[in-house]
């Protein structure tokens, strides 16, 4: 299967073309085109301008497993925590209640929601990447993980390449506060369920996405003081712990 396709700057693709202005402001397609072969992909998707498929052409899928071990630290804000009672870790759950049922009865997909592509594609991490591009077992059940936002992370997930913004970008760090369109790329009309009503601006127009009112939902920093020093703080707590151990308390 062959496809041309606009690429967005972080090697998704972008969900064009898209209907809504709300949605090109935030999308900066490099605005050439590339073939993309899919391996392993046995169907064709209804649309090929969503998904993560695109986003394994240079680096691989880890799981957010890989992520806990240091974003599960409630020294670092445990944005693992929070993201698995978030929203995104719930998506694939979703597809199993009666709206999702009732979809994809009317929609005659032939197959139950949380199994049919067409609605996997938006609901779970890396849907349609072919399996040598995904080296841990990514489970369903995780639903949208960070790799879905902040790129593939086998490359970037190194301690020694996160802590420096600089060589974690150019090892594949995605930065959606800095690209809307990495939002977009699944809230969009493509969704079943889409509002274009969703959200109230501040000048009391309505609009299908607003980042900034989308984000506060689901809000998950590194606290303040430890942003820019969590590796110094840790080896502190460390050393901390070892004293007290030493002196038997
Ligand atoms: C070995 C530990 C480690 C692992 C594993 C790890 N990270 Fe990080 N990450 C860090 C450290 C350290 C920082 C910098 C923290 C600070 O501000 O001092 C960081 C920063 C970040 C940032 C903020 C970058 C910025 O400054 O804007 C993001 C986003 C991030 N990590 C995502 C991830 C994701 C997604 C994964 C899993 C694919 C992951 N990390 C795996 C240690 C890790
Ligand atoms: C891979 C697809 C995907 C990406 C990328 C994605 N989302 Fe979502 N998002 C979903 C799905 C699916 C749901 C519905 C989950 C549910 O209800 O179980 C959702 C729900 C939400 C909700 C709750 C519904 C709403 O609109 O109030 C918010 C808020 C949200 N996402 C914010 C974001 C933000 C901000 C970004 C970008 C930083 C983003 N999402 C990127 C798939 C995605
Ligand atoms: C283009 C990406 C995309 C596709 C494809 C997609 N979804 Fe979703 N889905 C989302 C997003 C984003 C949300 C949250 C905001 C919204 O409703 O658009 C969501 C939310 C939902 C919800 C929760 C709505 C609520 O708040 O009650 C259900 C149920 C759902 N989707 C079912 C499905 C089914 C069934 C399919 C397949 C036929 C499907 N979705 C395909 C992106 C997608
Ligand atoms: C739906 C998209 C989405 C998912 C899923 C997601 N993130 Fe994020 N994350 C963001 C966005 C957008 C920001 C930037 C927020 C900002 O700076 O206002 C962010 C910021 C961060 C930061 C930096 C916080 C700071 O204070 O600078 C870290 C670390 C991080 N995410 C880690 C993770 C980890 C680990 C996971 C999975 C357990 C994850 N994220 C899941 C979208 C997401």
């Amino acid at each position: 299967m062959i496809r041309a396709t606009s690429q967005g700057k972080h090697g998704y693709r972008s969900p064009l073309p898209h209907d809504d202005s709300s949605a090109r402001k935030g999308l900066r397609s490099a605005g050439f085109l590339i073939f993309l072969i899919l391996h392993g992909s046995s169907f064709a998707l209804a649309n090929d301008s969503i998904g993560d498929a695109a986003a394994a052409i240079e680096h691989d899928f880890v799981s957010a497993a890989k992520c806990k071990s240091c974003h599960g630290k409630e020294l670092m804000g445990d944005q693992y925590g929070t993201w698995l009672k978030g929203v995104h870790h719930g998506a694939y759950e979703t597809l199993k209640n009666s709206r999702a049922e009732t979809i994809a009865r009317e929609k005659q997909l032939g197959l139950p929601a949380f199994e049919a592509p067409q609605c996997l594609v938006c609901h779970v991490t890396a849907f349609g990447v072919p399996k040598s591009r995904i080296r841990e077992h990514i489970t369903p059940q995780d639903g949208v993980q960070c790799e879905s936002c902040h790129g593939p992370g086998r490359d970037y997930r190194k301690k020694k390449v996160m802590s420096k913004l600089r060589r974690a970008r150019s090892a594949g760090l995605w930065e959606p506060e800095e690209d809307h369109g990495i939002c977009l790329r699944c809230h969009n009309s493509q969704s079943p369920t889409h509002d274009p009503q969703r959200y109230t601006l501040s000048d009391g127009s309505t609009s299908d996405f607003d980042y900034e009112q989308a984000m506060q939902k689901i809000s998950h920093p590194i606290p303040e003081h430890v942003k820019g020093h969590y590796l110094e703080l840790r080896a502190e707590q460390k050393a901390e712990e070892k004293r007290r151990k030493k002196l038997g308390r």
